[in-house]
């Protein structure tokens, strides 16, 4: 038998949160993504990053459960893991986990258990940051949203969002200053980061990975089984990576009837004077064929796992909104637009003078990717013949990336 050397780095996992905005009803690293726990998940790609201690913190009574899944991940590296439990809040937790380190460690990452998917590599970038002589390295990526600063419910500032970076686990740091950051904290901070640099030191990043996103509802749980299911082996980041290049095609349709409140919004564009689409956003048929298009193409489900009603800031949102938000999720998923093609079945209103207005819109909502748009009447036959609402028809490519 051999005797496995102390590591000098520890990654302490947590995993001790109930979970309440997915309402899963069971603590959140105990749901399945696909046959496995997302804590599973997550440990898997633990253990096949750098050597390391692991010190899992579970919710208090699911230990065992934490253990099981320690054991089905660690291989040859099992002595080099043990589960704690955790506190009432996160900060707590990681103060659990803190306890347990071994005398040699010199390096603390802390990882959400939330982050199932991280891949191996964003460990070895954060080691390698702190390595470098970084107090603390924290995964960052850019933010792709347009940011307002809102009180009262009205916009009062836009933000850069150059300024900003998104931060993902894992975070690392020399463990003399975590430690110490730790026993001094007098208060609850977001995460590890916000703690250390409240002791005055500064804190460097590394390059995140869309990979690494927080499974916080249950639209996040969606896009996790989506792409376990099309990559199910563990390693599921090579997978991606490695991932046959074919293009992929999916397919979308959506019919709004008329009589929605204020103006027509179809494709894109207002349409003064035209009688408005319902529906929980503004009823735009042709950008909602285009999501599920897009999403189908892609494997990540349909419009309503991303969109459905149970999301209000969508309510009233126009195509932009929908279709920026689609391109996201797609680049998430390792893909890019390859082209769009939509069918518009309508008596009204009359693309023929706004056609390329339409396609210029939709385009530049999809980050430039080609979308024609073409417009059809019904011979007077069907719900569209009567005039009673729009339907639409998409089809779109994808290719990975
Ligand atoms: N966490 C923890 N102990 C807590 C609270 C959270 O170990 N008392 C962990 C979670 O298990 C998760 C990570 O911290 O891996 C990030 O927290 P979050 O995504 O907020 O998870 P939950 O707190 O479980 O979810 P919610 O806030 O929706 O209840
Ligand atoms: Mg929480």
């Amino acid at each position: 038998m051999s005797i496995t050397p102390v590591p000098r780095v520890a990654v302490i996992v947590v995993a001790a949160g109930s979970g309440a905005r997915l309402g899963a009803g069971m603590p959140k690293a105990f749901v399945g993504i696909d046959e496995h726990t997302m804590l599973r998940h997550a440990l898997t790609r633990v253990f096949d990053g750098p050597e390391a201690q692991v010190i899992v913190v579970a919710p208090s009574g699911r230990e065992g459960d934490a253990l099981t899944d320690v054991i089905a991940t660690a291989g040859e590296r099992r002595e080099l893991a043990s589960v704690v439990t955790g506190g009432a809040s996160r900060q707590a937790s990681v103060a659990a986990g803190l306890r347990a380190l071994w005398g040699d460690v010199e390096v603390v990452l802390v990882h959400d258990a939330a982050r199932a998917l991280t891949p191996p590599a964003v460990f070895e970038r954060v080691i390698a940051a702190v390595d470098a002589g970084h107090v603390g390295a924290v995964p960052v990526l850019p933010v792709v949203d347009t940011i307002k600063r809102v009180e009262n419910a009205q916009i009062v500032a836009a933000v850069d969002r150059s300024e900003l970076s998104a931060a993902q686990t894992p975070q690392g740091f020399r463990r003399g200053i975590l430690d110490t950051a730790y026993r001094s904290a007098d208060r609850e901070f977001t995460d590890d980061a916000a703690l250390v640099a409240a002791t005055g030191h500064a804190v460097g990043v590394v390059d995140g990975d869309a990979l690494a996103f927080k499974i916080t509802t249950l639209a996040d749980l969606e896009r996790a089984r989506s792409l376990v299911a099309r990559h199910p082996l563990g390693h599921a980041h090579a997978q991606l990576e490695n991932a046959s290049p074919i293009p992929r095609v999916g397919v979308g349709t959506d019919v709004h009837g008329f009589g929605g409140e204020g103006p027509l919004w179809l494709a894109g564009l207002e349409w003064p004077g035209e009688v408005a689409l319902s529906g929980h956003s503004d009823g735009d048929a042709v950008a909602h064929a285009i999501v599920d298009a897009l999403l189908s193409a892609a494997g990540l489900g349909d419009i309503g796992t991303h969109f459905g009603t149970d999301h209000p800031e969508y309510a009233g949102a126009h195509a932009d909104v929908f279709l920026a938000r689609t391109l996201a999720l797609l680049g998430e998923a390792g893909c890019r637009v390859g082209n769009v093609a939509v069918q518009v079945q309508a008596n009204r209103p009359r693309f023929a003078t706004r056609r390329t207005e339409a396609e210029g819109v939709l385009s530049a909502a999809l980050g430039g990717a080609p979308v024609s748009l073409s417009a059809t009447t019904t011979d007077g036959l069907g719900f569209t013949g009567r005039g009673e609402g729009v339907a639409a028809f998409a089809m779109a490519l994808v290719v990975p990336v």
